[in-house]
């Protein structure tokens, strides 16, 4: 398993807890403790790749009481995007749980790829959804959503990880989980160094292709950005985990 995988956060709290985003954890915590009759269904989960939108929506249908290997159904949408699979929804969420859990979690990923048509199913399916049924909307583009279908929803906007603070807490973090020194500092520097070889072969790129010098920047802007998305700067991470020393014994 990938360490992207294997350290994806499964609680909000503890040490391997989600980072940051406290308003919404907090807010997230409150709402899960509402008598189920007034807590709401629909949730839209947005913000740039990588900041953890689907991380929150499968620790969310855990605390909603949803049997996570039985009774969530996530979708990425960019493969699902067409009416029928929301017709199945539909025709599905009357069933109860199967699990141990109470509830039933759709997990609707990258949504802003469904077809007009879905949206619209989508939203008939939202008017009137059965009481032990939620549905998690996650995307880095809510303004291809109808406004409908966002009116259904309660938003919560995702930070992503700062490059100060929390990505190096992040990859500290995973770097000691697999037996490895890591300090803060040393977290920064990496995230300095992997910025400017991104920055480096954006440059040559560039150069190749005969940019101008606007296109350049920009896209030396984005391949600074990406290399920090905490896919890429945890699998720069795997790949010098064997040149960092052991962690001292506590
Ligand atoms: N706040 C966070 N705390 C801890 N880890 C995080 C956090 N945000 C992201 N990560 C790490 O980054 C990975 C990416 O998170 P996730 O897949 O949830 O992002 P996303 O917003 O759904 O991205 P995309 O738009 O690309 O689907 C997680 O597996 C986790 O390892
Ligand atoms: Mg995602």
């Amino acid at each position: 398993m990938s360490l992207y995988n294997k350290y994806r956060p499964t609680t909000w709290e503890g040490t391997n807890g989600l980072i940051g985003n406290d308003k919404i954890k907090k807010q997230l915590d409150q709402l899960v403790k509402q008598s189920p009759l007034e807590r709401p269904q629909v949730f839209l989960f947005t913000g740039p790749t990588g900041c953890g939108k689907t991380t929150i929506g499968r620790i969310l249908a855990s605390n909603l009481g949803c049997d996570i290997e039985y009774d969530l159904q996530e979708f990425v949408s960019a493969d699902f995007r067409g009416i029928h699979t929301i017709r199945d929804i539909r025709r599905n969420m009357y069933l109860r749980p199967m699990g141990v859990g109470d509830n039933r979690v759709w997990i609707l990923d990258e949504c802003h790829n469904l077809t007009n048509d879905a949206q619209n199913a989508l939203l008939k399916a939202l008017e009137h959804p059965p009481s032990h049924v939620y549905f998690i909307l996650c995307t880095d583009q809510p303004e291809c959503l109808l406004a409908p279908l966002k009116g259904r929803c309660i938003l919560y906007k995702v930070k992503p990880l700062n490059h100060t603070e929390e990505l190096p807490l992040l990859l500290n973090r995973i770097a000691r989980k697999e037996g490895k020194e890591f300090k803060k500092d040393d977290a920064l520097q990496f995230i300095k160094d992997i910025k400017e070889e991104a920055e480096e072969e954006a440059k040559e790129i560039a150069e190749r292709k005969g940019l101008k010098e606007k296109d350049t920047k920009a896209a030396i802007s984005l391949a600074r950005k990406q290399a920090c998305h905490p896919r890429n700067a945890i699998q720069a991470l795997a790949k010098v985990l064997p040149t960092l020393p052991d962690k001292k014994k506590e």
